[in-house]
């Protein structure tokens, strides 16, 4: 049943789409360095960002936003904090991974204080976009207001937390810590995708309910691959969550993979009640083989 899942996430990360190659050009002009050789820190944030990754956040805020004033700049700043949350996922004292997105991880190509400098410095980097963006301040607040709140304590630092901590926890309490640590930058980049659409709240709450049930069915995705795929796809550790709980070791595989299609479901009936349009929809669910129409 993970045939279709390693086929698009082989895809993904590898398709040098128009969309992801525009998204990649645009965030190595915004992390650019005028010095030759590239300060460490400089070159660990590039090291990170640019190497090839399936910018699933950046493209759902772009289908979100539609062609919006700023929005692949605010779609960078996303990809800017994701790749910082998945240096820091990595460090030795959290995942302690090798290898990310096919290259060895930040902290051991330049060592574990640069990694979690450069961490920092891509967190900052994207609010200094959000600074930038050429949008009316009110929006640019509500914008930056949004993001700050999926990265911090009641967002991806509080989920991976949680999840680091989590050996005791049963499904409830792991679906929640899912849903902090990878569901809130979905729904984060959806809702600013929204403000720089000009939604309407009641369709932008749809949109942040289709993002946010996204979120934690690519979480649970992302779980399986851990054991039915291959570094070679996935272009990262594999067997990483042993002794993690994840929801298919707390209630079994199969069952596990039917939240997912849950999560799948309601996403995308609340996608259809947002308006969004079908392709846009057809692409960010290119997992959903077998789903039930
Ligand atoms: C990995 O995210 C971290 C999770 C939330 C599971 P992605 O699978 O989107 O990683 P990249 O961006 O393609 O490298
Ligand atoms: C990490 O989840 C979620 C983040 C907030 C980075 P995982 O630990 O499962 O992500 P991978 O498998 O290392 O990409
Ligand atoms: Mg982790
Ligand atoms: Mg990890
Ligand atoms: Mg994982």
């Amino acid at each position: 049943m993970f045939d279709r899942i390693n086929r698009e996430t082989a895809r993904l990360a590898t398709s040098g789409s128009a969309i992801s190659r525009t998204i990649d050009l645009r965030l190595d002009i915004l992390t650019g360095t005028a010095t030759d050789p590239a300060p460490p820190v400089h070159a660990a944030m590039r090291h990170a960002l640019l190497a090839p990754g399936k910018r699933l956040r950046p493209r759902l805020l772009l289908a979100v936003a539609d062609t919006g004033t700023g929005a692949l700049d605010a779609a960078c700043a996303v990809e800017m904090v994701h790749a910082a949350s998945l240096m820091l996922d990595d460090l030795p004292c959290m995942d302690d991974a090798a290898l990310r997105r096919g290259r060895a991880t930040t902290h051991l190509k330049f060592g574990e204080a640069t990694a979690i400098l450069a961490a920092v410095a891509l967190i900052t980097r994207a609010f200094e976009v959000f600074s930038e963006l050429p949008v009316p301040t009110e929006t640019r607040v509500s914008m930056a207001a949004t993001l700050a709140c999926a990265i911090g304590r009641d967002g991806m630092a509080a989920g991976q937390a949680l999840d680091l901590g989590a050996a005791a926890s049963g499904p409830v309490e792991i679906e929640a810590v899912n849903g902090l640590k990878t569901a809130t930058l979905f729904a984060a980049a959806a809702r600013m995708g929204a403000l720089l659409g000009g939604l309407e709240e009641t369709r932008a709450r749809e949109v942040d309910l289709f993002a946010w049930h996204l979120g934690c069915a690519f979480q649970l995705a992302d779980d399986a691959l851990d054991h039915a795929s291959s570094a070679c796809v996935t272009g990262k550790d594999i067997g990483a969550d042993v002794g993690k709980r994840t929801l298919d070791r707390a209630i079994g595989r199969s069952e596990a993979w039917a939240v997912r299609v849950q999560h799948l479901l309601m996403a995308r009936a609340a996608a259809r009640r947002a308006g969004l349009d079908p392709a846009t929809l057809r692409d960010l669910l290119s997992f959903d083989e077998g789903l039930p129409s």
